[in-house]
């Protein structure tokens, strides 16, 4: 079913056709911000401190946060998106300022120590000097990847892009036997979910979240879940009452199929 809208702006008429799911009243807001994750919710935000509230967001579930997320296991708070705060970088993450604020558990990752919990295929552990070296090998990798990722990525590189996996080759050091892929797991595949054959390098270093944000790691282990930093920004501008929005802009299992923009003086 098609609904229609208009919106005047400077003697311009902006009919929305959308397709709903539902029948509601032709709406008359001059922004429709579609999905209601944290860039959703932010660009709200930012809309609202600028001044402007005449906006709607639409949700296609039937709650915000969108990756953000967490589930239940045996009566345990588990996230099933992200889990993890950075800091330690050149600029604050105003996702780990939150959690701070409201007191969200945290747990320090300490990578550094994975040299020490690297276990042998046959059994016990790799000695913390030969893990030490590995890492070192891989750390000159990500370096040499993203070195070149910042060639490609520049005017001179186009539309050019190499896997992270031929970066590697490039570097002639490519990850071989237990030890190393382990290691290269845990730079790449884990953080990627995806093999390095298919990580764009270009997409993909410098890293632009542990660039900005840091790395030292903070995993989320809070039964409230991570998705209370979404909740306490949207409180923050959306009406809401006891912790559930109310607000009328945002609605929720809204799935936005098409958007089809006419416009007519
Ligand atoms: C397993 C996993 C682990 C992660 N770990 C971390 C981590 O440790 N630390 C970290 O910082 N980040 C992590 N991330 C990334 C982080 O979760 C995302 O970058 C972030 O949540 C994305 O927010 P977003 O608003 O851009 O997108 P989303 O959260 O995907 O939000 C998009 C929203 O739009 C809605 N939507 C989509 N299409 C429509 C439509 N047509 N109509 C209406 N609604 C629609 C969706 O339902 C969704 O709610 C992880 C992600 C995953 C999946
Ligand atoms: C590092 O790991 C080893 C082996 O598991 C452990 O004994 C040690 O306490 C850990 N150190 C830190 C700082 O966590
Ligand atoms: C990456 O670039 C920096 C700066 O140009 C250089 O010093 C460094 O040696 C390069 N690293 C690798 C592994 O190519």
């Amino acid at each position: 079913m098609k609904v229609s809208c208009s919106v005047v702006v400077f003697a311009l008429v902006f009919h929305f056709f959308l397709v709903t799911g539902s029948r509601s009243p032709p709406p008359s807001d001059s922004v429709i911000i579609i999905g209601a994750g944290m860039s959703g919710i932010m660009a709200a935000k930012t809309l609202e401190e600028a001044g402007y509230k005449d906006y709607i967001i639409l949700e296609a579930d039937s709650r915000i946060g969108g990756r953000v997320h967490k589930g239940q296991v045996d009566g345990n708070t588990v996230e099933m998106g992200a889990n993890w705060l950075f800091s330690g970088g050149p600029k604050s993450s105003p996702a780990h300022e939150i959690a701070k604020k409201i007191k969200l558990r945290t747990l320090y990752s300490d990578y550094g120590n994975l040299s020490s919990n690297i276990y042998k295929q046959g059994g016990g552990l790799y000695e913390k000097h030969v893990v030490e070296s590995a890492f070192k090998v891989a750390d000159a990798r990500q370096e040499f990847g993203t070195n070149l990722s910042k060639i490609l990525s520049s005017k001179k590189g186009g539309d050019d892009d190499i896997s992270i996996l031929g970066s590697q080759r490039l570097f002639k050091q490519v990850p071989k036997g237990p030890l190393d892929l382990a290691v290269d797991y845990f730079y790449n595949d884990f953080e990627e979910a995806e093999p390095t054959r298919i990580s764009s390098l270009k997409n993909t270093f410098p890293r632009q979240l542990m660039e900005d944000f840091g790395e030292d790691s903070y995993f989320v282990a809070d039964p409230r879940g991570f998705e209370t930093v979404v909740h306490y920004i949207a409180n923050q501008f959306l009406s809401h009452n006891n912790n559930k929005i109310t607000d009328p802009r945002l609605q929720l299992k809204k799935v936005r199929d098409s958007i089809f923009i006419s416009y007519s003086i």
